[in-house]
């Protein structure tokens, strides 16, 4: 089964993944993955990151991972890759957000962007644009600990992605938060 791991920057994947790593499970990082079998297209001058080639990196997960063995995928393009079985979403409240990308360093304008983003659900749209909605799940990590996170991840794969009450789509709303964005 190969897991996607996605989320707006920030919302804790990479802290996620490193718990199920230590616990046995398969994690790969994308973006390393994309670099060491040359899935990069080019620079994004403006943003300052690699453009990674989508079609090459869906072909070299499948040429690389079977369907049958459980691997998840760190990273915020794992939604966009057909390749991925199903696809588990983090989610945060911008303003516990905010914290961790500050945690992160990242600069107003970054940050502002990430949580902007956030806010409006755009990685959740474009998930729903490529697979279907029960195959997609949504974890509220605001106030939780990535070991917590970690656990629910794991109670998901133990019942074998059956959808669930609280982790199907659509029940995550930041938008709210549209309306008071003098608080940061
Ligand atoms: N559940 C959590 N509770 C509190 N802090 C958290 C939690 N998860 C992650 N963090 C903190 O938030 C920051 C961002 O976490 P992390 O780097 O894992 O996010 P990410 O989703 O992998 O981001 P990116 O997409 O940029 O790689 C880190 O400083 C991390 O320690
Ligand atoms: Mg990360």
């Amino acid at each position: 089964m190969r897991v996607a791991l996605s989320g707006t920057p920030g919302t804790g994947k990479t802290s996620v993944a490193a718990v199920l790593k230590k616990q046995g499970y398969s994690v790969v990082h994308l973006h390393a993955f994309a670099k060491e079998n040359h899935c990069i297209a080019g620079v994004d001058k403006k943003r300052n990151s690699q453009l990674i080639d989508m079609v090459k990196l869906d072909k070299a997960i499948v040429k690389n991972f079977t369907s049958d063995a459980l691997v998840f995928f760190d990273g915020h393009i794992g939604h966009l890759l057909n390749s991925m079985d199903k696809v588990i979403l983090l989610r945060c409240h911008p303003k516990e957000l905010e914290k961790r990308l500050l945690k992160k360093k990242w600069s107003a304008k970054k940050r502002r962007e990430n949580i902007d983003a956030e806010i409006i659900d755009v990685i959740l749209c474009e998930a729903v644009e490529r697979h279907p909605s029960e195959d997609i799940f949504e974890i509220d990590t605001t106030k939780k600990t990535v070991e917590e996170i970690a656990t629910i991840i794991v109670t998901i794969v133990n019942k074998n992605f059956q959808p669930t009450r609280r982790y199907s789509i659509g029940q995550i709303d930041w938008s709210e938060e549209i309306l008071s964005k003098n608080h940061m």
